[in-house]
Order: structure tokens, then sequence, then C-alpha cells
């Protein structure tokens, strides 16, 4: 269904002018006039606690987000992707990785198949593959069991496992070790390589399409080092892969026995669920990897069931669109206080960039708001000493989302009580900031001079009034990652909702590749680089001159 202009709708006109009071408030005040605030404004589920009292907000704010939310017609289209239609409209596809995650016996028919047992019977052939690599059974070549995994993928053939491997560190096997090539940069294979023996080594090729260039190349690269010591016939114990592509996986040799597929309804950055998080099967175990399948789908249910004032992606998503619509917030930083969520950040920079990073509609009109924020972060408290002093007292308003879980899965002493007060006093700064008053009472009590503090208050004024939300779990488990990651990937998707833009394409990403594959013509062969502009053709003679040195 076509949808009106954004601005145009009543319940989005209602927040306009509600925002225009808004913009004026202090959060501080709004603590100091309300007791309640804290259990008003947050929300459990799933194993999530979510607390998102500090933004710019009220509840009067909250209720007429969810009625743009309504308005939108956001349960009507969750509904339909949870239902299988075809959502995608500019690749006529369905939407539907909560059908990756969904327990077995239940049925989910799409176009007369019925995916959930296609699902399910791939998962026991995850299951059986992992359990014979993990004991040891699966054997090398020379009679060895594997010892290194080797993951080559790109995008969401990549930053799903890579993150999810890093995150559930304490929960992997000890004897394997594993690794991720991404990059067309032969460095990163390079690197790779140099740490694995083609004996006791399993290569998975991870890429849905099967013909993405960097993947390819990596794949090719990875091949030819094994067959350096290794015959043809020995390719079948070493390398397997996991594609929608099984043609283009034969050519390339693998045994199509080797092969885990998925399908086209997966997007490539909702694909972990899938065979693509055959990696993570690998380090955690089949068990591991049921529990956070399951972790998610109870994160699906809440988002199908839960009434949208208590529904956490949505709360979650409206209060980023109130953040990005009418505090004109322009990013949004991810801080995990949890170095084992160290690539949450990149992973969420595909999840929301790639799918909400569109200026069109749905119906090809012009967005008339501004869409994603930019998506990026880095861990705490690494970040406080680099970063946030720009989030502290910098010109733009950056929201941030606290990401912490509140018991460890380590035994050091002294390290977990010291990385939550950091957290909790991050936000606590950022929503109370330090008063002029406050600033100066501070120095006088130092005895400082008053010329002394004329000079140093200024600089030592903390604006505060700046919105974060903070997101809790009791541990780090499989099943808690899963609702975590499930709880972001439903945020995107009523976001796009309300901005009516396709989330699951990625036409931004095709142009580069063209223009590549033209420029590689040109750095590798005779062609002279005249056709572009002087400075892409002057960048081309400058390197090709650099590799005939
Ligand atoms: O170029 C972008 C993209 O298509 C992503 O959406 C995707 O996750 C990535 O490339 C990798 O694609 P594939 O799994 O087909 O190799």
């Amino acid at each position: 269904m076509r949808q009106p202009a954004l601005t145009s709708t009543s319940s989005f006109q209602a927040l306009e002018s509600h925002a225009a009071d808004a913009k004026n408030w202090q959060m501080r005040q709004l603590f100091a006039d309300d007791a309640q605030r804290f259990p008003k404004l947050t929300v459990d589920a799933a194993g999530l606690f979510l607390d998102y009292s500090k933004n710019r907000l009220d509840a009067t704010t909250i209720g007429l987000l969810l009625d743009l939310a309504r308005e939108r017609g956001v349960e009507r289209q969750r509904d339909a992707m949870l239902s299988g239609e075809k959502i995608n409209l500019t690749e006529h596809r369905a939407v539907l990785h909560t059908a990756l995650r969904m327990p077995r016996g239940k049925a989910l028919t799409v176009d007369g198949q019925d995916i959930a047992h296609d699902v399910h019977a791939v998962l026991d052939q995850i299951k059986a593959f992992t359990d014979r690599v993990r004991s040891g059974a699966w054997l090398g070549h020379t009679g060895k069991p594997i010892t290194d995994v080797v993951n080559i993928g790109i995008g969401g053939s990549d930053l799903g496992p890579k993150m999810a491997v890093l995150a559930l560190r304490s929960y992997a096997h000890p004897r394997l070790k594993m690794h991720f090539v991404s990059n067309v940069d032969g460095h990163d294979m390079d690197a790779a390589l140099a740490q694995v023996h083609p004996e006791t080594t399993l290569f998975i090729i991870a890429s849905k399409t099967f013909v993405t260039a960097e993947t390819m190349l990596n794949a090719g690269t990875a091949r030819n080092w094994f067959l350096q010591s290794a015959k043809e016939e020995d390719l079948a114990r070493h390398f397997v892969a996991v594609s929608t592509n099984t043609e283009a996986v034969k050519a390339f040799g693998i045994d199509p026995a080797n092969m885990f597929p998925f399908w086209d309804w997966v997007g490539g950055r909702y694909s972990v669920w899938s065979a693509i998080g055959l990696a993570v099967a690998l380090a955690v175990g089949f068990g591991y990897f049921s529990d956070f399948l399951g972790g998610a789908h109870a994160m699906d249910e809440h988002f199908r069931e839960a009434p949208l004032e208590q529904n956490m992606p949505v709360l979650l998503a409206m209060v980023g669109f109130w953040n990005r619509q009418f505090l004109n917030a322009g990013s949004l930083s991810i801080a995990p206080y949890h170095q084992d969520l160290s690539r949450f950040p990149a992973y969420l920079q595909q999840l929301d960039m790639e799918s909400n990073g569109k200026r069109v509609t749905r119906g090809g009109a012009e967005v008339d708001t501004p869409t994603c924020p930019v998506v990026w972060g880095e861990c705490g408290t690494n970040a406080q000493h680099a970063y946030f002093q720009l989030l502290h007292q910098g010109t733009d308003v950056t929201p941030i989302d606290f990401i912490a879980a509140l018991r460890a899965t380590h035994d050091l002493a002294g390290h977990h009580d010291s990385l939550l007060a950091n957290c909790f006093a991050q936000s606590e700064a950022f929503m109370t900031g330090k008063t002029a008053a406050e600033v100066r009472a501070d120095l006088t009590a130092q005895k400082l001079s008053e010329t002394e503090i004329d000079e140093l208050v200024p600089h030592k004024t903390f604006p505060g009034n700046r919105p974060s939300n903070t997101i809790l779990m009791d541990q780090l488990t499989p099943s808690t990652l899963g609702a975590l990651i499930a709880l972001y990937e439903h945020k995107t998707f009523v976001q796009g909702v309300i901005w009516d833009v396709n989330s699951f394409d990625q036409w931004g990403v095709e142009l580069g590749k063209v223009l590549a594959k033209n420029i590689h013509a040109e750095l590798t062969g005779d062609i002279k680089p005249e056709r572009h502009d002087s400075s892409t053709n002057g960048l081309i003679i400058m390197a090709k001159a650099a590799q005939h040195i």
C-alpha cells in the first residue's frame, strides 16, 4: 500500500508541535519531577532490559510516537513480514530471517513450500557436520583432526559470524581456532594463511550469491595455497561452501555434499541465523547455536505479541526516530561495555545503514525527512579515552546505546564492578552534565583565584541533556546475544516502516562494484586510463607506475 509522505501525516504533525516544546526540556528536571520515571520508561523482554528514560521525552511523547507507528502500519507490516509476504518489493522477495529461528515442529508455508521443514533439514546437516569436526571424527587429508577454520566471506557473510564467534568466545571449542578473511586486500588472507597449516585447516566459503568479487578472489587464493601441498581430491576434506547458488559452488570445485544451502528470502545482513552461521556452530557447538537461535526467537515472539507500549524493538526504534528527527541527531554511537562485543558496532553498521541508508520511499518518491543516522562505536571503557570528549562537550548531540551484562563471563576479581561503574557514570554524565554554577562551586572549594575560575568555568562546563539508552542482560550468553541481535533487527525494520523505505535491498553498493571492474581492467591491461575525470585517471596512472618499479 502506498504511504502518504511522512510529514503530511496527522501523527507526525502532532509530534512536530509537541517537539517544539520538548526541545526546551531538561532531562535533569524530568527526573526531578517524576520519581517513577525509571520504572515508567523501562521494559523487559527475552532476557534483555531496556532503559530509555535518559532521553528528552516523556510519556506523552511516547504516546505520540506510538500513534505514528500505528498510522504508518507498523503492526500490519510486521505481520506481513512474519507471514512471508514479499515485502522486499524491488527484489520481489519475502523477508524471513525470523523463520530461521523457529522451533522445530512449527510450519510456515511460502509459495507452497514448507520452509520451516527446509530450515530444520539444513540445521540437521549443520549439526551432523559440526559434531564431526568438533569431536575430531572429521579428518584432514593426512588423517589429522581440524584445528583451524577460515571463514571466507564479506558483508553479511562475514560480519555476523565474526561478531558472534568473538562474542561467544567463552563457549568456544578449545581445539578450534577461528579465522575470518573478508577483505580483497591480500594482507588479510596473507595474515590468516600465516597462522594455519593445510593439513589441519577447514575453509568455509560463505557467499549467498557465490559471485561476490572479494570472496571469489580470496577463495581462489585459498584453494591455490592448499593445492601447493595437496591434491584436487583432498579438497573435499578441507573446503565447504555456504550459499544459495549450487551451480557456482560446483563450478568452484566444491562437492555439493559439502554445501550448506540457504534461500533468497534471507538477506545477507540477516543471515547469521542461516548456514552462514556455520562458523559460529563450529566454534560453540550445535547446542549453543540452538540457544542463540532460541534467544532470537524469544525476541521475535515478543515483537509479534507485545502491545506497542511494551514492545522493546518498537520503543527502541521510535526513541531513535525521535532523536533523529527532532534532535537532528545525524549519528548513533554504540557503546558495548563488554569487550566480547567488540565487533557489535561494526555488525550494526551493516544491519542499520545498509537497510535504512535510503533516500527514496518504497513507491520511489524522495523521502521528506532524514533517514538512517550514521552508526558507529567502540567498546567502553576504551571509547571514553578516545572520543567521548566530543560526545560530552562537542557541538553535535549524539545519542548513545550503552550495552552491558550485569555479570561477567570471566572470574577475574575487581574488573566487572569497575566496568559497570563506568558505564552507568557515563549515561549519568551525559544526562546531567555539569552547570557553570556547579563548576564554579568546585573550583572555589579548591581555592582557585576568581580570575582562574572565570577562565576555567566555560571549559569545565558540560551541557548535559544528551540522550542515551541502556540495554542490560544478566550475562552475555548465546541466548542473550541472539535476543540482542534480533532486537536491533526489528528496530531497523520498524524505522524502515516509519520512513517507508525498503529496508531489504542495497542497490547503493552496486555502482562502485561496476566501476572497480573497469578500473581493474585498466590497472592490469594495456587500456590507457583516459576515460575518467583527471583525478581518477591520475590515480590509476600513479598505481600503474608504482607497480612497474
Ligand atoms: O555488496 C553488499 C552485499 O551484497 C551485502 O549485502 C552482502 O552481505 C555482501 O555483499 C556479501 O554478499 P554474498 O554473501 O553474496 O557474497
